[in-house]
């Protein structure tokens, strides 16, 4: 599956970007929530979501990069996100936190950034429908991709195949993820693919570059 990140859209026109990308033929829109202290940038408090929910029927899902999960959480649920997630590294309860997410009807996810271990939600990938491996450090699009985080997305398989949960949860990657780098994460394991400059930038349009990554994608995992 392809999420974009809005990120690279320009944000005077979010509605219009969010429609093309629709328009592209993505399968789910990603919103990358920066509070500029989790990480070193600031983005999109849940009302500028809300104010693109009827520009498409695609599921919206929020990358809380923020250090209060538990106190924002309603608000991205309310402003049309189906899936909240959250960095494992950002609450002292996450276990409480990824089951308040399913109390709000919402779906629960985890994210790890590059330094953290998988051992980290070993705890809690029954309350999860997706881990997301983030290779890259968080904050900024643009980055590149830190191919040695291919040994950890295997070690997250694994872990839900051990738990019998790799039917039910999905392994997204976010973070220098182009045509260059896609056939490594998808062959280690990841299916659901953040991008935002390789779409954004792609020179034959967002139409073509989601193609050519789910295809890219897609022969990697054969
Ligand atoms: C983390 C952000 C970025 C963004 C995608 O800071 O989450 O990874 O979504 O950035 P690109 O695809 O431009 O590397």
């Amino acid at each position: 599956m392809i999420a974009p990140s809005v990120l690279p859209a320009d944000f005077s026109r979010l509605g219009d970007a969010v429609e093309a990308l629709a328009q592209a033929g993505v399968d789910l829109i990603q919103w990358d929530v920066m509070d500029g202290q989790f990480v070193p940038n600031l983005t999109f408090g849940p009302d500028v979501i809300a104010s693109t929910r009827d520009r498409t029927d695609l599921p919206f899902e929020a990358h809380l990069m923020v250090w209060t999960p538990d106190a924002m959480a309603r608000h991205y649920v309310e402003a049309g996100c189906s899936r909240l997630i959250v960095h494992a590294e950002a609450t002292t309860h996450l276990h409480r936190t990824l089951g308040n997410i399913a109390e709000l009807g919402a779906s629960a996810a985890v994210a790890l950034n590059p330094a953290t271990p998988p051992s980290a939600i070993a705890h809690v990938l029954d309350l999860v429908d997706l881990v997301l491996v983030m290779t890259v450090n968080p904050g900024f699009g643009g980055q590149r991709y830190i191919a040695t985080m291919e040994p950890k997305i295997r070690e997250v398989q694994a872990m839900l195949e051990a738990a019998g949960r790799a039917d039910e949860v999905h392994i997204e990657v976010d973070g220098g993820i182009a045509a260059d780098t896609v056939a490594g994460a998808a062959a280690a394991g990841a299916n659901v693919l953040v991008a935002g400059s390789a779409l954004f930038r792609h020179p034959d349009g967002l139409g073509a570059a989601v193609s050519e990554l789910r295809s890219l994608a897609t022969a990697a995992r054969a």
